[in-house]
């Protein structure tokens, strides 16, 4: 039998529950996510990757936590269960068995070029099997639901190659000549903006240098107060190009805005006034406030109502687990377990 990939390209991807999402997922991926599904509707697929996650965690209640957290975010800013799913890796429990026929037909070498692998090495990482074998359950992750496109950040590009090199494997061991076992599969490259954290490396969990992205208020304020500028006092000129805040006003602002604070910058002065780092610190606060504020209402109510959460996890699970089955019923069969 072949595969029957639908007519409009399914759309895929995977959330790491890594903890507190900041401003950096939300514009490298989230933003992208959810806009996909008006692009894709009832075609975009999204889980959160709870097995993968067990690579690095070990503790069960963070990990229900941060799987909890994930899914409220995600709805919270905007993914629509009419139009997306968003369920829990695990709940489709196919997806092992089909890494497992990939791990069959796939070199070590290969495994040992992952990019990602080797980083986490040389960060001190003692690796463990499911580390190493990372690779091989994203891509029965991709592969098992015939996803077509998958949007991920250029970190993520080189699993989605081993997933089109995993496909071609199967298919070549098994359906050679004929129509293909599994589909494969392309990346989805997003023009992520640059989101720089508080000291201006990137914003990441790793450097602790982030906004998160339900924050506001006081508490808003203060993590907005630290974020690193140069010295030149208060009513001088200032260069937009390399300030770390105008960098972040940059992703609440349209251009005429933009063009508005540019000139603020490089006055040193607004409206007669002295114009300094902190009214561009404050300036920026009261957006990042604005922004979010119809999410952090919807989250609230989320957080009241866990069983709303969970309904829409149980049900995109109960959409997607039928389609894995179909691949692992055609992958079984053409491998000779059944
Ligand atoms: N590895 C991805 C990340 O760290 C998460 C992920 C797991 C994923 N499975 C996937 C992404 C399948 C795309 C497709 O962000």
């Amino acid at each position: 039998m072949s595969a029957t990939p639908s007519p409009a390209p399914r759309v895929l991807s995977g959330i790491q529950p890594s903890g507190v999402l900041h401003l950096g997922n939300y514009f490298g991926a989230i933003a992208q996510h959810i806009a996909l599904q008006d692009r894709y509707p009832g075609e975009a697929y999204y889980f959160i990757a709870d097995y993968h996650a067990l690579t690095t965690l070990r503790n069960a209640e963070a990990l229900r936590q941060n799987v909890f957290d994930a899914a409220v975010t995600y709805l919270a800013l905007g993914l629509d269960p009419a139009k997306s799913l968003l369920f829990r890796q695990s709940d489709i429990p196919e997806v092992h068995e089909l890494a497992w026929l990939l791990a069959c037909v796939t070199g070590v070498g290969l495994m040992e070029r992952s990019t990602s692998y080797k980083d986490k090495i040389a960060q001190g990482i003692k690796p463990n099997a499911g580390l190493f074998n990372y690779p091989l359950l994203m891509a029965a992750d991709i592969l098992i639901y015939d996803g077509t496109l998958v949007p991920v950040g250029k970190d993520q590009l080189q699993h989605v190659e081993f997933a089109q090199d995993m496909s071609t494997y199967l298919n070549e061991a098994y359906a050679a000549g004929g129509p293909p076992l599994l589909v494969r599969p392309e990346a989805l490259l997003g023009i992520a903006p640059i989101v720089p954290g508080f000291d201006g490396r990137k914003m990441s969990k790793s450097y602790s240098n982030l906004l998160p992205l339900f924050e506001s208020g006081k508490k808003l304020r203060k993590l907005v107060g630290q974020i690193v500028t140069d010295s030149t006092p208060l009513g001088q000129p200032l260069d937009p190009g390399t300030c770390n805040v105008y960098a972040l006003l940059k992703l609440f602002s349209d251009e005429a805005e933009l063009a508005q604070i540019a000139g603020w910058y490089r006055a040193g002065a607004r409206d007669g006034q002295p114009f300094g780092y902190g009214h561009a610190k404050m300036l920026l606060a009261d957006k990042i406030d604005a922004h979010f504020a119809p999410a952090r209402a919807r989250r609230e109510h989320l957080l009241q109502h866990p069983e709303e959460v969970e309904a829409v996890l149980r049900s995109s699970a109960e959409r997607a687990r039928p389609i894995a089955r179909a691949t692992i019923d055609r992958c079984r069969r053409a491998v000779g377990l059944t």
